[in-house]
């Protein structure tokens, strides 16, 4: 079990609804822990973005409270903006985002405007585009970087704002394997490091192995939380939700069916699977590739 964590943000009753009419948000609430890894999980249009735009400062909840640190964010333009210097949006789409001539102007941006000059604005701008390998394109125009790259670069601008909290709006949607690897490994460099992080996707397999707290999102509500293995053993709230179980777990849960597994720890990745399962007995399947 993880140690019992402060909470660092924190959605109370949040409702939003947008000038079309549309209600996006309907008394959603949740809490981010300090140091985690947070996963919201859910199908498209049930509300994830909206909540990134709340709780980044970027619109006013129609009812409800955001609190950070504990305390409750008030709704004049001076605590939003403290908000926006504590949590960083990481958009999905790099296009709405990026806007300067080249990469190194982009991440040094907000930290310009957060009014770092000199030495420890340099410092600032390198270790972001180094956390992000991005060095070697800082004088590139980020027009002409690919799309693995733009989106790495979204990452690093944020990140040179050293917010407290980082939220990712599906991070690795679009990028091929080299790549979410990529940003999956620059995800986990900012995780050691303390860094909480709170990740949109409806990808529930990344979710499964990636969060160790998970939330489920439908139709502007939080249908369940916690950690992963407890979400994900109640199907019928998955099934809700427009979402499947995991392959890992599906499979876990086949092969214990059949006897072929024995119980204990629920595997969250394929390696923690494959070694539930019972060796081989000698002589059959030597000389075969390993996983
Ligand atoms: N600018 C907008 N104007 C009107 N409706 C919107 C706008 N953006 C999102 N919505 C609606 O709000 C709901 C939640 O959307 P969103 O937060 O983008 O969900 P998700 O990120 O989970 O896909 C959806 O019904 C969506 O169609
Ligand atoms: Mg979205």
């Amino acid at each position: 079990m993880a140690a019992v964590r402060e909470p660092v943000l924190e959605a109370v009753d949040l409702c939003y609804t947008y000038p079309d009419g549309t209600v996006a948000l309907e008394n959603l609430s949740l809490i981010i822990p300090a140091g985690a890894k947070v996963a919201l999980l859910g199908a498209n249009g049930a509300g994830k973005t909206t909540l990134f735009l709340l709780l980044a400062g970027l619109a006013r909840p129609a009812a409800g409270e955001i609190r950070f640190r504990g305390a409750a964010v008030g709704r004049n333009r001076r605590e939003l903006l403290a908000l926006r210097r504590s949590v960083g949006l990481v958009f999905q789409d790099p296009e709405a985002q990026i806007f300067a001539p080249t990469v190194w102007e982009e991440v040094a941006f907000g930290p310009v405007n957060q009014g770092l000059r000199g030495e420890t604005l340099e410092e600032r701008v390198k270790a972001a585009l180094a956390a992000t390998a991005l060095w070697e394109l800082r004088d590139k125009a980020p027009h002409f970087l690919s799309y693995g790259q733009k989106k790495r670069l979204c990452l690093a601008a944020v990140l040179a704002l050293a917010p407290a909290v980082m939220l990712l709006d599906e991070p690795t949607a679009g990028l091929d394997v080299e790549q979410t690897h990529r940003v999956l490994g620059i995800l986990e460099e900012l995780h050691r490091a303390g860094r909480t992080l709170v990740l949109a996707t409806h990808d529930v397999d990344m979710a499964y192995t990636w969060a160790d707290t998970v939330y489920i999102f439908g139709r502007g509500q939080v249908l369940g939380g916690g950690a992963p293995e407890v979400v994900f053993a109640d199907a019928a709230l998955i099934r809700r939700a427009g979402l499947r179980l995991p392959v890992v777990l599906s499979f876990y849960q086949a092969l214990r069916e059949r006897g072929l597994v024995a119980g204990g720890k629920v595997p969250r990745d394929l390696a923690a699977l494959v070694a539930l399962l019972p060796p081989v007995a000698a002589g059959v399947g030597e000389g075969r590739g390993g996983w």
